[in-house]
């Protein structure tokens, strides 16, 4: 390969969760810094990162037609070719295989590597290909550039902050505790200062990120120990910060406080999301979730005491291998008892390396065809219920966007609807709405 001039504009590509929709803004003010803008849409970029996903089945498989897609679409005839990087957890996890399947592919980067990318780039340019996927802890938060306003690619009312990394619980069925390593959290500190620059930049709404968010832990301004409820209330006293959100928790990890300052930080939004994954004691002890179903719905109740009009969210896995009729069964009950405002539910997907993926009983593709269809019809029941119920409320919309139509906006509801109405608004505003009817995917309203 000759020698590339330097690459001027790049493309990121971001699948699968927020946390990765978190690092690949942090990539793309990392190459901003370095004098690179973003490729016009449709346009041809000289560096593309895919910022790929582990968590289920075909990740690797779409990578590599990922790739193959972007060589071909290359629309240069100078003989030059775009500089590939396959970053995120696919990389973490299958880097040395992506290297020797696709020579396309300069640079293979982990999540927590892609501070370095820059003198990846360099390498890469001279013809070398360069894999790095150490696991420093917290490293690249130091060296990123900071989130000031010109820095910031996407000003969007809405943001996100990675707060904590990684996952000690290993579910059987999970990648996650091998592709993000253990788990750590920011300096508190640090995430003040990001969140003050974050809202600087426009943001009225900071959803707080972690695989296990709620097992973030810190030293307050004043040397305090604190849990994610001190965070909170820390950057609740921001005041043009207005909502503050936090995704995902794991059950084990809830806190009395955490709990209580539902009912106290009126900026904290009244939505929970809370993976119960199963109904059913026996398949949660082979998940190695460490809950039980009763403890689960018992933590459930406390935040509804707490916070009455609270909306639950969670996620499911049908066809977890050994499951049973009546253990599926267990999981619909399960929803029966909750009553879910939203919620993602999945096909068990073997995981290479992971328990699991070698347990006894994998389940048939047609049976687990089936039970996803049941529970995601009656998941579906849940949300348009939880929607209907919330016609005639008054609240507050976050406004994130334009509607189809003109003067129409879109925007989200305390608890997490889209809502959209007419009115004169711009986005960022926070408008004061009336819910009038509702579907199982938005609402529509009424300025008040
Ligand atoms: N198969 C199916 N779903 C999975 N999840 C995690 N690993 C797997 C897997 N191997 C789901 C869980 C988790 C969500 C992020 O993805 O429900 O909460
Ligand atoms: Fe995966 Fe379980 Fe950790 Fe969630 S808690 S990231 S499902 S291992």
């Amino acid at each position: 390969m000759k020698s590339l001039s330097e690459p001027k504009t790049y493309r990121i590509k971001s699948f699968g969760c927020q946390m990765n929709v978190y690092d690949g803004e942090r990539m793309a003010e990392l190459l901003g810094a370095q004098g690179m803008s973003a490729a016009p849409e449709g346009g041809d970029a000289d560096l593309v990162v895919l910022n790929t996903c582990h968590i289920r089945e075909k990740a690797a498989e779409k990578v590599y037609s990922d790739i193959g897609r972007i060589v071909k679409d290359w629309g240069r005839d100078d003989g030059s070719a775009p500089l590939i990087a396959v970053a995120g957890c696919v990389a973490q996890a299958e880097g040395e295989e992506i290297m020797a399947r696709s020579p396309d592919v300069r640079m293979v980067v982990g999540p927590q590597a892609y501070h370095r990318l820059p003198g990846m780039i360099e390498k890469a340019r001279h013809g070398e290909r360069v894999t790095d996927t150490d696991m420093p802890a917290n490293t690249k938060f130091g060296v990123l550039p900071d989130r000031s306003t010109g820095a910031r690619t996407r000003r969007a009312p809405s943001a996100f902050l990675t707060v904590q990394e990684g996952c000690d619980k290993f579910c059987t069925y999970c990648v996650v505790p091998y592709t993000r390593g253990a788990e750590i959290s920011r300096p508190f500190a640090d995430l003040v200062e990001e969140a003050k620059r974050l809202v600087d930049a426009g943001a009225r709404e900071i959803t707080l990120l972690g695989q296990n968010v709620n097992a973030w832990d810190g030293e307050d301004d004043k040397g305090r120990a604190v849990g994610l409820d001190g965070l909170i209330r820390a950057l609740a006293a921001l005041p043009d910060l207005k909502r503050i959100r936090y995704t995902t928790s794991h059950p084990n990890d809830m806190s009395d406080a955490l709990i209580a300052a539902h009912g106290e930080v009126d900026k904290l939004m009244p939505y929970l999301h809370l993976p119960v994954q199963s109904g059913s004691n026996r398949v949660l002890a082979a998940m190695n979730r460490s809950h039980s179903a009763e403890s689960y719905v018992e933590l459930i109740e406390r935040f509804r005491a707490a916070r009455p009009d609270i909306a639950i969210s969670g996620d499911f896995i049908v066809g977890f291998p050994g499951e049973t009729d009546a253990e599926f069964e267990d999981t619909l009950k399960m929803v029966d008892t909750i009553r879910y405002a939203a919620a993602f539910s999945f096909k068990y997907s073997p995981r290479p390396g992971t328990p699991a993926a070698t347990m006894d009983g994998q389940i048939a593709k047609e049976v687990m065809d089936e039970r996803l269809q049941r529970l995601q019809a009656a998941l579906q029941r849940d949300s348009l219920a939880f929607n209907q119920a919330s016609v005639g409320r008054t609240c507050e919309v976050l406004v994130e966007r334009k509607g189809r139509k003109p003067g129409q906006w879109l925007g989200k509801t305390p608890w997490l609807q889209s809502a959209w109405f007419e009115a004169e608004a711009a986005i960022g505003d926070l408008v004061q709405v009336e819910l009038l009817a509702a579907g199982p995917n938005s609402l529509e309203a009424r300025v008040v």
